[in-house]
C-alpha cells in the first residue's frame, strides 16, 4: 500500500515519449532563435560562437600549460604535444588538482584570479618550469561571448560561482592581470575554451567523427560543429566550413519553455540557488542540483507519513545535506541495502528496510527524469545537425565528460537509449573523455599558436 502511494508521488517525475518529443521540439526552436541575429537577444539558449573552426592546418608541437576552471576542482596541467606519424599528434600530460576555497568562488574576481595565479605558480615550482614562458590554454566552463579565440567576456556566472567584477569583462584579461600582479612567472595566454569544446576536440583527436562535446557534471552543457553559414553572429559566415558553437543549453527554460515540466521541488531548488530564474534546464539535470531534488522529495514523502515513520533528522532538513554522489551510491546498491543504510545513518536517520527501498525509488525517479530530459536535448541538437547538413542520415560521435555521466550507475544507459529513440535517423557513438579538458585546451592552443606564428 505504502509503495503504491509513494509511486503515485513519484509518478510526476515520469516523462512519456510524447512529452520528450515536445521538449525536443522546443529545444530545436530555441537553438534556431539563438543562432539568428534577429532573435538572438531574446533566445534563452545563447548558441555562442567559439572561434574554433573545422579546418586546423597543423599545430605547433611543444609544451603547453592548461587550466581547467568550472568543474568540481580547479586543475593545472602540463601537456606535451608532439608529432606522431600515424595520428598527427601525440599528447602526454601531468597535472595537479586544487580545490577552490568558497571565498574565492563567491568573493571578488580579483580574489578568484589571484588564487588561480597562485596555483599556477605552485605548479610551475613543482615542475621546475618557473623560468619558461609557456603558451597557455584556459578551459573556462561558463558562458562567454567570444570576439576571438583568446578574447571573450563572461556573460554570467553559473554553478554557484558569483565572484563580483567578472561578469561583463574579458576573462583572459582578468587572468593576465592576476599573473602580472604576482610577477613571479610569465605566460602567453593563447586560447580560452569552454569545457564542452575542449572535450569535443580531445575526442576528435581519437575519432574524427566526433563533432559534439557534452558535459553532465556539476553543470550540463553541449557544443557542436555548426555550418558556418548558420553562425550569423560571426562575420564572414559565407566562407563555408564549420565553427563550434557552445550552446549554453543549461539556460533552456529561462524564458518559460519548461514551465509545464517543472515540479514544486524544482521551484524550491531554483529559489534557494544563487541564480534564481537562471539555468532552469541545468537545474533539472546536473550534479549540482540532483541531490537537493532528492532531499526535497524525501521530505515530502516523510511529511505524508510514507517514509521514516514521518520523522526526519535535522541533517535531512538542512539544505545541501544530500550530496549528488549519494544518489549514485544508493542506486548502485547491490540489493542488500548496506550502502543505503550507511548513507541514511550518517544523515541521522534510522531507516527500515522499506524506507531504504523507498529512498532508492526516489533517487531513481529523479535521475531517470534527468537522463531522459538530457537525452531529449541531445537528440534535438544532433537531429538539427543532420538537417542543417541536408543529410537523410547522420553518423556522428559525441565526446562526454562529467561526474554524473561517469559515476552514476544507470544515467548513461537511460540517456543513450533516449537519444537513440528520439533521433532514429542518426547513428550515434558515445566516447567517454579522459582528461579531455586539459588535452583539448592544449590541442586548441597548439593550433592557435601555429596560426598566430
Ligand atoms: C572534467 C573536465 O573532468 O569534467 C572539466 O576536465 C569539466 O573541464 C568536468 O568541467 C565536469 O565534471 P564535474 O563533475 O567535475 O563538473
Ligand atoms: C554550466 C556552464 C557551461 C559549462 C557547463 C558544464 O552550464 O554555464 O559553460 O559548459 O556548466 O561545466
Amino acid at each position: 500500500q505504502t509503495i503504491l502511494q509513494v509511486e503515485e508521488v513519484l509518478s510526476e517525475f515520469w516523462l512519456g515519449v510524447e512529452e520528450l518529443k515536445e521538449v525536443m521540439r522546443r529545444m530545436k526552436q530555441e537553438m534556431d532563435r539563438g543562432l539568428r541575429v534577429a532573435t538572438h537577444d531574446e533566445a534563452s539558449i545563447k548558441m555562442l560562437p567559439t572561434y574554433v573552426r573545422s579546418t586546423p592546418d597543423g599545430s605547433e608541437v611543444g609544451d603547453f600549460l592548461s587550466l581547467d576552471l568550472g568543474g568540481t576542482n580547479f586543475r593545472v596541467m602540463l601537456v606535451k604535444v608532439g608529432a606522431d606519424e600515424e595520428r598527427g599528434w601525440r599528447v602526454e600530460t601531468r597535472h595537479h588538482t586544487y580545490s577552490i576555497p568558497e571565498d574565492a568562488m563567491t568573493g571578488t574576481a580579483g580574489m578568484l584570479f589571484d588564487f588561480i595565479a597562485e596555483c599556477i605558480s605552485d605548479f610551475l615550482t613543482i615542475q621546475d618550469l618557473k623560468h619558461k614562458k609557456l603558451p597557455l590554454g584556459f578551459t573556462f566552463s561558463f558562458p562567454v561571448r567570444h570576439e576571438d579565440i583568446d578574447k571573450g567576456i563572461l556573460l554570467n556566472w553559473t554553478k554557484g560561482f558569483t565572484a563580483s567584477g567578472a561578469e561583463g569583462n574579458n576573462v583572459v584579461d582578468l587572468l593576465r592581470d592576476a599573473i602580472k600582479r604576482r610577477g613571479d612567472f610569465e605566460m602567453d595566454v593563447v586560447a580560452m575554451v569552454n569545457d564542452t569544446v575542449a572535450t569535443m576536440v580531445s575526442c576528435h583527436y581519437e575519432d574524427h567523427r566526433c563533432e559534439v562535446g557534452m558535459i553532465v557534471g556539476t553543470g550540463c552543457n553541449v557544443c557542436y560543429m555548426e555550418e558556418m553559414g548558420r553562425v550569423e553572429l560571426v562575420e564572414g559566415e559565407g566562407e563555408g566550413g564549420r565553427m563550434c558553437v557552445n550552446t549554453e543549453w543549461g539556460a533552456f527554460g529561462d524564458s518559460g519553455e519548461l514551465e509545464d515540466f517543472r515540479l514544486e521541488y524544482d521551484r524550491k531548488v531554483d529559489e534557494a540557488s544563487l541564480n534564481p530564474g537562471q539555468q532552469l534546464y541545468e537545474k533539472l539535470i546536473s550534479g549540482k542540483y540532483l541531490g537537493e531534488q532528492v532531499r526535497l522529495v524525501l521530505l515530502k514523502l516523510a511529511n505524508e507519513k510514507l517514509l521514516f515513520g514521518g520523522e526526519v533528522s535535522e541533517q535531512l532538513q538542512t539544505r545541501g545535506s544530500f550530496d549528488t554522489c549519494f544518489v549514485s551510491q544508493i542506486e548502485g546498491d547491490s540489493g542488500d541495502r548496506k550502502q543505503i543504510y550507511s548513507i541514511l545513518w550518517k544523515l541521522g536517520l534510522r531507516p527500515s528496510a522499506l524506507d531504504c527501498d523507498i529512498v532508492r525509488l526516489a533517487c531513481e525517479g529523479v535521475s531517470t527524469r534527468a537522463a531522459r530530459l538530457c537525452g531529449a536535448g541531445l537528440a534535438a541538437i544532433i537531429d538539427c545537425m543532420r538537417e542543417h547538413r541536408g543529410q537523410g542520415e547522420l553518423e556522428i560521435s559525441v565526446g562526454v565528460d562529467g561526474s554524473v555521466y561517469k559515476l552514476h550507475p544507470c544515467f548513461k544507459d537511460k540517456f543513450h537509449k533516449t537519444v537513440r529513440d528520439l533521433a532514429p535517423r542518426c547513428d550515434i557513438t558515445f566516447i567517454q573523455s579522459e582528461e579531455g579538458s586539459g588535452r583539448g585546451a592544449a590541442l586548441i592552443s597548439a593550433v592557435a599558436s601555429k596560426m598566430a606564428s
